[in-house]
């Protein structure tokens, strides 16, 4: 097994953090020391990004790639970093490794070779902003990665629900995690750039900046009535909040961590 480490300066660090997940969409380790953060990704070799992609995600801030051999009981170590996420005092995000909470709606997610284990600051914000929705009617999951954001809405109490991915493995692990869960998700492929919108009343879109636009770009009536918008720079998130309001969705609120940015956006009728 093979970790692949590359080290940036700590003020570009959350940018290229966003660059890196394209390219390593089930999360990466984190570490800091001084002014340089690390991002680690473990694989097999053939399975990691390759060098020059990486190098070009990290841009000017790259201070160093590494690379080492590591024992092949990596995968425990590697476990160490997907910890429960508690949120809003109402789910309990957990690797299936995890206990659950009895006072918590239980939402275990093996995230395979997909992103979301639900620690990330930009599914956390999604999380927390949809707890603040009346859980009824349709709901969509685009760009659902393991399924995160559609079995926490099942769990509240939305249905039906869609999971949406252009990542075969994405639609591989959101309909295993849909039936470890216990939860009715209808998952398929979907590219955000080409297929048309599913209609539901509540839409989650944990993308990043060109792919919010570009949902944003093809919005068309019947609007959802609620769209939570994740995967933002904080910096970012007043131009995605705009191409949306220019579509007819406007913003009702907006929650940040790190340097991320997620947006609550509502039709006017409401
Ligand atoms: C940041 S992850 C979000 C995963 C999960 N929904 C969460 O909140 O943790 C973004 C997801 O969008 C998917 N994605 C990227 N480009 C896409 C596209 N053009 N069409 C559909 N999905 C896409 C990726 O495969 C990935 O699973």
């Amino acid at each position: 097994m093979i970790r692949l480490a590359v080290r940036v300066r700590r003020a570009d660090a959350e940018a290229v953090l966003a660059e890196l997940l394209e390219l390593a969409p089930n999360g990466v380790e984190e570490s800091e020391d001084g002014e340089v953060v690390e991002y680690a990704v473990y694989g097999a070799p053939g399975e990691l990004p390759e060098l020059p992609d990486v190098r070009a995600a990290a841009g000017p801030a790259l201070v160093e790639i590494a690379t080492r051999e590591i024992p092949d009981d990596w995968y425990d170590g590697w476990k160490r970093f997907h910890r429960p996420v508690d949120v809003g005092g109402r789910l309990w995000v957990r690797p299936p490794w995890e206990a659950a909470r009895a006072d918590r709606l239980d939402v275990a997610i093996d995230p395979g070779q997909a992103f979301g284990t639900g620690a990330h600051h930009t599914t956390r914000l999604c999380l927390e902003l949809l707890l603040d929705l009346p859980a009824t009617g349709p709901f969509a999951d685009v760009g659902c990665g393991s399924g995160v954001l559609g079995i926490a809405a099942a769990k509240l109490g939305w249905a039906p629900v869609v999971g949406l991915d252009h990542e075969a493995a994405a639609v591989e692990a959101a309909r295993a995690n849909a039936a470890a869960n216990g939860v009715q998700l209808e998952v398929r492929r979907w590219d955000a750039r080409r297929d048309p919108l599913p209609a539901a009343e509540t839409i989650a879109a944990n993308l990043l900046r060109p792919l919010l636009r570009a949902v944003a770009e093809r919005l068309a009536p019947p609007l959802p009535r609620h769209l939570v918008a994740s995967g933002l720079l904080r910096e970012e998130a007043g131009e995605v909040a705009a191409a949306f309001a220019a579509r007819g969705l406007r913003e009702r609120a907006r929650r940040e961590a790190g340097e991320w940015a997620a947006l609550r956006l509502e039709a006017p009728r409401y």
